[in-house]
């Protein structure tokens, strides 16, 4: 189906297979659950709208009536108070609100940034390996120049060490790095507090912006939190993106990319770089829609400024989720466990499973056309050629059973791949 991945990005293969493969369970796609979107019925969005517009002109004469909201609107967005409010108080971001962009998702935030901090030819983003399609996609539009940190070193704070000598001997800037400390995707890794205040050391010495994306981190199932690197950052080099496409619904488009007071100690700095993100995003989509800021923020003022208590039955749904995955691979792949290996993720939608050959695109179709289960190769995700043999298994937008019949379809694949059994597996299974 797809022979050249760079024809067509991961997204549409998926969506692809999928419509070829309709009955097929996707562990592929790391939605949130839809089961959670009857919290967001129309009534309760009108409702959140008519919140916010009451809160709106009881606060201030010339607050934003409904008509106003129907306008077009400050391109840096009119809930940045709310938002603050929600970022300091459920992730301990110190968020100021006149920092603080509104976007049309954490992906415009990306696309805006990306440019923004790199905008000679000769710069570069770092980015781990393998990473979020959406960053390198973001990138190569803006034509923003990436490297990859190598895995092999013995930190990542070591890794960007490297990458920084290694590009300036070869006449490049490391200008910023993107990372995903929460449960990763596509990985599903945590970066501890001593990997995250090592990273910022570093880039403090490189003058490297971080750019810290955190979708996933509400979302822990066991373990103390580890602090977001905007909290941990003292020098100015975090910029924070935030989104409530997990927490409440990606339809709303709504993410925020938070600024710190300066940028390495400069003010000026900062606020040349604020300027020139709202000028960039008054180019890209001129205003995040109100309508969807003013629900959101309608439903942050019904919330008390904290989506912990909104999120609490999904957080329960994915852990149970995640259990019942970890269960599943237990059973199905623990005989042949020396080959076959998968992490624990204590948060997040995504666990990575490592395999003992290559899995591309055409394997995707095999599997989904004769064990109904659609996988994400890792190496969608990858930078080169390391994580062939991976693929990354979301348990976010399936139901238990799903996930219990999809590991083991999972399983009848990898047996005749290896060309043996697996002892869980024999007998009783219908081959595809
Ligand atoms: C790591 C990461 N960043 C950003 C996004 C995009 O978020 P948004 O819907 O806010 O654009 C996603 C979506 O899956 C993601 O996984």
């Amino acid at each position: 189906m797809m022979d050249d991945r760079s024809q067509l990005s991961a997204m549409n293969f998926l969506n692809e297979v999928s419509g070829v493969f309709p009955s097929a369970i996707s562990l592929a796609s790391g939605r949130p659950n839809d089961r959670f979107f009857d919290k967001l019925d129309p009534e309760v969005l009108v409702n959140a709208l008519r919140v916010y517009e009451r809160h709106s002109t009881g606060c201030h004469r010339s607050g934003q009536g409904w008509s106003d909201l129907l306008q077009y609107g400050r391109t840096a967005g009119i809930i940045s108070e709310f938002v603050a409010q929600q970022v300091r108080s459920d992730e301990g971001v110190p968020a100021k609100a006149d920092r603080i962009l509104i976007t049309s998702g954490c992906q415009e935030a990306l696309a805006i940034c990306l440019p923004a901090l790199c905008p000679e030819p000769a710069d570069v983003l770092l980015v781990c390996n393998p990473t979020y399609v959406g960053v390198t996609g973001a990138a190569k539009a803006a034509k923003v120049a990436i490297a990859a940190l190598s895995n092999s070193g013995p930190s990542v704070a070591d890794a960007i060490e490297a990458a920084v000598q290694d590009l300036r001997r070869n006449g490049r800037r490391a200008r910023a790095i993107y990372l995903i400390p929460d449960f990763d995707n596509p990985t599903g890794r945590v970066l501890g507090a001593v990997a995250r205040r090592d990273i910022l050391q570093v880039c403090a010495r490189h003058r490297l912006v971080v750019l810290e994306d955190n979708p996933y981190g509400l979302f822990r199932y066991e373990g103390d939190a580890v602090p977001p690197m905007a909290a941990l950052d003292q020098v100015g080099s975090v910029i924070y993106l935030s989104t409530f496409s997990k927490t409440l619904s990606p339809a709303l488009r709504v993410g925020a990319a938070i600024l710190p007071d300066t940028i390495f100690g400069d003010a000026g700095v900062c606020q040349a770089l604020w300027d020139d993100l709202v000028q960039r995003k008054s180019f890209v989509t001129i205003n995040t829609s109100q309508i969807t800021q003013a629900i959101v923020a309608g439903l942050l003022i019904e919330q008390r400024a904290s989506l912990r208590g909104w999120i609490r039955p999904a957080l329960d749904w994915y852990r149970a989720n995640r259990d019942v995955m970890l269960r599943q691979l237990d059973s199905v792949f623990s005989p042949l466990s020396d080959p076959i290996r998968w992490n624990r993720p204590s948060g997040g939608f995504f666990l990575a499973l490592d395999l003992p050959f290559r899995f591309g695109a055409d394997d995707v179709d095999e599997c989904a056309r004769r064990d109904n289960v659609i996988v994400m190769p890792m190496s969608f995700f990858a930078l080169d050629d390391s994580q062939d043999c991976r693929v990354r298994l979301a348990f976010s937008a399936v139901t238990p059973e799903q996930i219990r019949t999809s590991v083991t379809g999972l399983g009848r694949y990898i047996e005749r791949r290896l060309g043996g059994k697996l002892p869980g597996l024999t007998g009783g299974l219908a081959r595809g």
